[in-house]
């Protein structure tokens, strides 16, 4: 499947609309504080150098870079950081950037390894969530569409590291688990 057929799902142009939607809803229930956004590399990073340039107050980022043991498509569940932040989070409010929620159980455990430091609040804001394939008991704070139980790549979303450059998300056709 080096070459599958792509059909957009979210153009571009939804997808600016809905970060500057989100973005005000981060701005305004974080206002007074310095939230610090801890985007999930490598998939978020595209969709947090968006958000934060549409974001009206303050922050500081920083990036973890997890992987799922396993197959690139299938999480097991079991994660092992790669990367993690560079500095202290107790006491800070803690905003986890993820590109895609799928079964949830990398995210789930990476707000119990970030809950252990102690920081002041913790919520999460993704750009996709599929809630068909849930798996852990984990719901996102802000998001920006719900998606089917489809495979998508595109907006730093990828398949064995290809696509991720496209502007639009699309559907891979012909994907397979
Ligand atoms: P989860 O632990 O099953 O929620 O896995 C989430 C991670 O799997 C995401 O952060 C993505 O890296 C990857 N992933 C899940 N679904 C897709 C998809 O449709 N396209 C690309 N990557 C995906
Ligand atoms: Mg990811």
């Amino acid at each position: 499947m080096e070459s599958g057929k792509l059909k957009v799902l979210l153009s571009k142009e939804e997808i600016r609309e809905k970060i500057s939607y989100l973005a005000e809803l981060v701005s305004r229930d974080y206002q007074g504080r310095v939230p610090l956004l801890v985007c999930v590399l490598k998939g978020a990073v595209v969709f947090l150098s968006d958000l934060i340039r549409n974001l009206k107050i303050p922050v500081e980022v920083d990036f973890m870079a997890v992987s799922s043991y396993g197959s690139s498509t299938v999480t097991s569940g079991v994660v092992r950081i790669l990367k993690d932040l560079e500095t202290s989070i107790e006491n800070k409010d803690i905003l986890i950037v993820e590109d895609i929620i799928d079964s949830g159980l990398t995210l789930s455990y990476l707000r119990e390894n970030l809950l252990s430091r102690n920081p002041r609040s913790l919520k999460i804001i993704t750009l996709l969530d599929k809630p068909e394939r849930r798996v852990a008991d984990i719901e996102p704070d802000y998001c920006g569409f719900c998606i089917p139980d489809e495979f998508v790549v595109g907006y730093g979303l990828d398949f064995n590291e290809k696509y991720r450059n496209l502007p639009d998300i699309c559907i891979l056709l012909e994907f397979q688990r």
